[in-house]
């Protein structure tokens, strides 16, 4: 289904190279039978011309704030109104500055500031530039204020360097739009909880056991449910990644915090196990640093089960879903955890192979059910958010039967 179809957007083109590709980006989404208004900044129109932009549209093109003809015809605050969404692509370094302070010096950064619709900005600009302070800053700044950022992505630029700062493509723009529109339109709702990252298990004030797990299959999963109308929470072990702002997050240190959160978010209809749960913990944490002149003999105990204990909770989720890293007997080994664990299905992941796994951005999993009529599953080696896509479509399906 395209979830753009009939559509307002109102495109924001600002003065960067990449602004050529906002033709590209103007013929998809009329194909995708969006209706387009554009706002050419004074940059803009060093990059693209006006002309080509209103034949691709086939709409009128905003520019100048002070223009009486558009005053008369549109002002800033109708222009905002008109459209479902707004989209500022590419957003050079300048424009976010400007966003994140609330200047508004131009027809384009008065249309946000007066805008009551969600703002989506796809920045494009020299590696240097992105990963300037300021920039990091005001990027933080303007996510604050729940504008979504889509990339920038990672790639050779068109002066030459080489990193993160290319504007995202056309195709992983459009996805994230249609994501968008397709969680706006799913009325019926549904409640998830995801656990995601490693567990810290502390030794002392300062010192801790984690792992090497990044979060990013679960931070995918969350993201993939939101989408997809569901209501979600995520409850994160230390990570770098940043949820989607719309996404209830709930971020702890420990196993036993990690369990308190997901009991205190009961209760929800499907509950996926993602986290890298610590599996002992120090038996005696010491209160103060223990002193290195001392020898260290540290005394481990079992670690809560928080799937299994979720499992046997009364206010269990109609779907229970553990993950389980092997190296083996990935069949086997999953079969026993989705009985000693009592939850409905395991999805496994072999972390001996190459590539997959932690802190990549790819994975292959195979998915166990403990209903005996369905056969287990695999989604051959794809990224993190396709296979999550895959997994909440089955969820989906799961739920509505039940
Ligand atoms: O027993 P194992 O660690 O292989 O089980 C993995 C699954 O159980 C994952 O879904 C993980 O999130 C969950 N788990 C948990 N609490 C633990 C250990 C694992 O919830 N203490």
């Amino acid at each position: 289904m395209n979830f753009l179809e009939k559509k307002k957007i109102l495109l924001i083109i600002s003065g960067g190279i990449a602004a050529y590709k906002s033709l590209d980006l103007i013929r998809s989404l009329t194909k995708l039978q969006c209706e387009i208004k554009t706002i050419l900044t004074k940059g803009g129109t060093e990059f693209v011309t006006p002309l080509s932009v209103a034949s691709l549209s086939k709409n009128k093109v905003y520019s100048d704030i002070y223009s009486a003809e558009n005053e008369t015809e549109i002002d800033h605050i109708s222009l905002s109104r008109w459209a479902d969404l707004i989209l500022i692509a590419p957003a050079t370094s300048n424009i976010i500055a400007k966003m994140s302070q609330g200047i508004s010096d131009d027809l384009a950064t008065t249309v946000v500031q007066a805008s009551n619709k969600n703002i989506f900005v796809c920045p494009a600009m020299n590696v240097r530039m992105w990963e300037h302070a300021s920039n990091k800053q005001n990027i933080e700044k303007i996510k604050s204020y729940n504008y979504r950022i889509i990339g920038p992505f990672n790639g050779e630029m068109a002066c030459g360097e080489y990193g993160d700062g290319r504007m995202a493509d056309i195709e992983y723009i459009l996805k994230e739009l249609d994501n968008f529109f397709k969680s706006k339109s799913n009325n019926k709702k549904f409640r998830a909880i995801v656990t995601a990252g490693p567990t810290r298990e502390y030794i002392d004030p300062v010192r801790y056991i984690s792992n090497r797990s990044s979060g990013k299959q679960g931070y995918e999963i969350a993201k993939s449910l939101f989408n997809n109308g569901i209501e979600t929470t995520l409850i994160s072990g230390p990570s770098k990644l940043i949820p989607d702002p719309n996404i209830n997050f709930l971020k702890v240190n420990t196993a036993e915090e990690m369990y308190k959160k997901t009991v205190e978010s009961l209760p929800c209809d499907v509950a996926i196990f993602c986290a890298a749960v610590g599996d002992f913990k120090v038996k005696n944490l010491s209160e103060d640093k223990i002193k290195k002149n001392k020898d260290l003999n540290l005394d481990f105990e079992k670690n809560i089960d928080i799937l299994k204990l979720i499992s046997k909770n009364n206010n269990k989720p109609k779907l229970v879903i553990g993950f389980s890293a092997e190296t083996s007997n990935l069949h086997l080994n999953s079969k026993q955890k989705l009985q000693n664990k009592g939850c409905d299905w395991i999805i496994a992941n072999d972390v001996s192979k190459k590539d997959i796994g932690f802190d990549s951005d790819f994975n292959e999993v195979s998915i166990f059910y403990k209903d005996k009529n369905v056969g287990d599953e695999i989604i051959p080696k794809t990224y993190k958010s396709v296979v999550a896509d895959e997994i909440v479509k089955r969820v989906i399906n799961q739920l509505n039967l039940i």
